[in-house]
């Protein structure tokens, strides 16, 4: 793992002129953020050593670097998703090869079903915390002490003052956000009206198969890390019908310009 690391780190060191310190994960619908990003050098994930390639449509698999705001960032358009079969491993490899390039906060956007009765379709909500349902830890095996502690801490695995800088942000721009406790679990079946009732009694307030073996890895290499749900369907009892992923999709590029505003100032403040 560590040899894959280092080759695939000094391969992006050697196509990449100056490396951002800030890099985000594009999530469902959110790809259309690029087009947000000027100056773009755009490097496929066919053309990066060990990087998997995203199967899923909607996810187009590109690593750009360009500036967002008028800062040097590094973006994944599409991301990888432990329900396409990759190892926790593999899910996670990205966040491994931002931490060797030095990369110090990290932007995360999803989409996900909200739980919580106040939350309507279209919404960002700002994720506090996370409950973690997946089957298998990004961390489990050997640790390797150069990459993180044994037994991370999680206390604020999201930031509170880049949290504290996307409310300020959100109320400038008049932007509506709600916050909450996002659970991870693996899908790829969207849930049950009984597992969104059984997700909300535990504490949940949106529920997604990405994000959390992303953050915890990134929780790993104590980076800083800031992640937006865009609310795509609602899993609140009198209010569930029939989704699919052509109904996420079209939910989170209605939002999507919300979070690149939020994201946009914030890059620039850090
Ligand atoms: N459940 C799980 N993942 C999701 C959902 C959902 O309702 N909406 C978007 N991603």
């Amino acid at each position: 793992m560590l040899e894959n690391i280092r080759q695939t780190s000094n391969y992006l060191k050697s196509k990449i002129e100056e490396i951002p310190n800030t890099a985000i994960i594009l999530g469902t619908g959110l790809g259309e953020l690029v087009h947000e990003i000027d100056n773009k050098q755009i490097i496929p994930y066919t053309e990066i050593p060990n990087f998997p390639v995203s199967t899923v449509e909607g996810h187009s698999g590109n690593l750009i670097v360009g500036t967002l705001g008028g800062k040097k960032i590094l973006a994944m358009q599409g991301r990888f998703h432990y329900y396409e079969g990759y190892s926790m491993q593999q899910v996670t490899f990205p966040i491994r090869i931002f931490q060797a390039l030095g990369i110090q906060y990290l932007f995360v956007s999803n989409a996900a079903g909200g739980m919580n009765p106040t939350f309507d379709i279209g919404d960002i909500m700002l994720i506090e915390d996370h409950i973690n349902l997946f089957p298998e830890h990004p961390l489990r095996g050997k640790n390797y002490d150069e990459l993180g502690p044994r037994f991370p801490d999680m206390s604020e695995a999201y930031d509170k003052k880049l949290r504290l800088m996307a409310m300020e942000v959100a109320k400038e721009k008049n932007i509506k956000l709600q916050h909450g406790v996002y659970v991870g679990v693996q899908g790829p079946t969207f849930e049950t009206p009984a597992e969104y009732y059984f997700f909300r009694i535990i504490g949940g307030d949106a529920v997604g198969m990405s994000t959390v073996p992303e953050v915890i890895v990134a929780n790993h290499a104590k980076m800083k890390v800031l992640a937006f749900s865009i609310i795509t369907d609602l899993g609140v009892i009198g209010k569930i019908i029939e989704v699919s992923h052509e109904d996420v999709q079209e939910a989170a590029k209605l939002a999507q310009p919300k979070i690149a505003a939020i994201m946009r100032e914030i890059i620039q403040k850090i």
